[in-house]
């Protein structure tokens, strides 16, 4: 029998989230929520969130975005533990504790950290640390902390977060070895995020500014989907189904048989102004439910506040006595 598995995943709370971000990675987490047996810890990680955004009101927006959009989705809070970072002062607590033991060298070769000095070196910047907080720099060790809280055994995220899983080995491993085996190591997994492509083929990204969005109004989605770059071909002339974006995007929501249809109407040279309405169709079937919940939970705030705070709660059985231990021996129980 293997043993219980304790899921751990966290969500940064910037931005609004889009098409992508629901294909490559909501819709595959809330399934994954859905699998009986396992534990999981499901967080807004909020402080985060203010390492890259320091203006409040989008730091408050995003926040309540993100905790409507999972709720929304049908992440189901009676099934994982869902609560927000900073109502769990433990996170900070176990923070502290875990930079006393972070290697300042270790954290040097972090690559969010190297990549912005590498970017002040290539523009010619005087000081190499430029616009460099602390939080950016030692943030691994906060990531750390979320993990090694809960026990998790298992993190699933994406690959440019694979590093700073072994940071967190490191880190539990060094503290186990002085203060004695408190510690549980987390074990990474490697999500390989379906990417969705954008309205101009390139990958969907905030970024690139080629986004369509998830819970605007019907009417915006529609917008969206019809402004999805085409060939010149005309109705009529059979198109390609190979790298084609309105074509990739519809197999992301649709199930096999959908999809061999889709691909027959290609052949038979659908125009594209009908294939795009056939793509809303079939994404705004999908979520207009989740869309209308999300425009509820959004106009009651208190109700989402009341189920993180349970969240919080059902967290915090767990990471209060378990910080006791931890500063008990360390040497600085109470
Ligand atoms: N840093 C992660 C990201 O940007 C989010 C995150 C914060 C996280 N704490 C975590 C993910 C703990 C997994 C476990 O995607």
């Amino acid at each position: 029998m293997t043993p219980k598995q304790t899921y751990l995943t966290g969500i940064t709370t910037t931005g609004t989230p889009h098409l992508g971000n629901y294909v490559g990675a909501i819709r595959p987490a809330i399934e994954a929520s859905r699998v009986p047996g396992n534990e999981s810890f499901y967080f807004l990680a909020d402080y985060h969130a203010i390492i890259k955004c320091q203006d409040p009101a989008v730091v408050r927006q995003s926040r309540q975005e993100i905790a409507a959009t999972w709720l929304a989705l049908g992440l189901d809070p009676d099934h994982v533990t869902f609560y927000r970072q900073s109502d769990i002062p433990e996170i900070m607590e176990l923070t502290w504790i875990l930079t006393c033991q972070a290697a300042k060298g270790l954290m040097n070769r972090a690559h969010a950290y190297k990549g912005v000095v590498q970017s002040n070196e290539e523009s010619g910047s005087a000081d190499p640390d430029k616009g460099i907080t602390m939080g950016l720099f030692s943030y691994p060790i906060l990531m750390t902390a979320d993990i090694l809280m809960f026990k998790a055994t298992k993190v699933p995220v994406g690959k440019d977060q694979v590093q700073h899983l072994e940071m967190a080995r490191d880190i539990a491993q060094r503290f186990n070895h002085h203060y004695g085996n408190l510690l549980v190591q987390p074990e990474v997994v490697v999500s390989e995020q379906a990417v969705l492509s954008g309205l101009d083929g390139r990958k969907m990204s905030k970024s690139y500014g080629n986004t369509i969005p998830l819970f605007e109004t019907e009417k915006k989605l529609r917008k969206g989907i019809m402004k999805i770059k085409t060939n010149s071909l005309e109705p009529g002339e059979p198109k390609d189904t190979e790298n084609n974006t309105v074509f990739e995007i519809y197999k992301a929501f649709a199930n096999e048989e959908q999809v061999a249809g889709f691909a027959q109407a290609y052949q038979d040279g659908i125009g594209w102004g009908d294939a795009k309405q056939q793509l809303f169709e079939l994404i705004n079937a999908q979520l207009s439910e989740p869309r209308e919940r999300y425009h509820d939970l959004m106009a009651r705030p208190d109700d989402v506040e009341v189920i993180l705070q349970e969240g919080a709660k059902k967290a915090r059985a767990i990471s209060v006595p378990y910080l006791e231990q931890i500063r008990e021996a360390v040497g600085i129980a109470s």
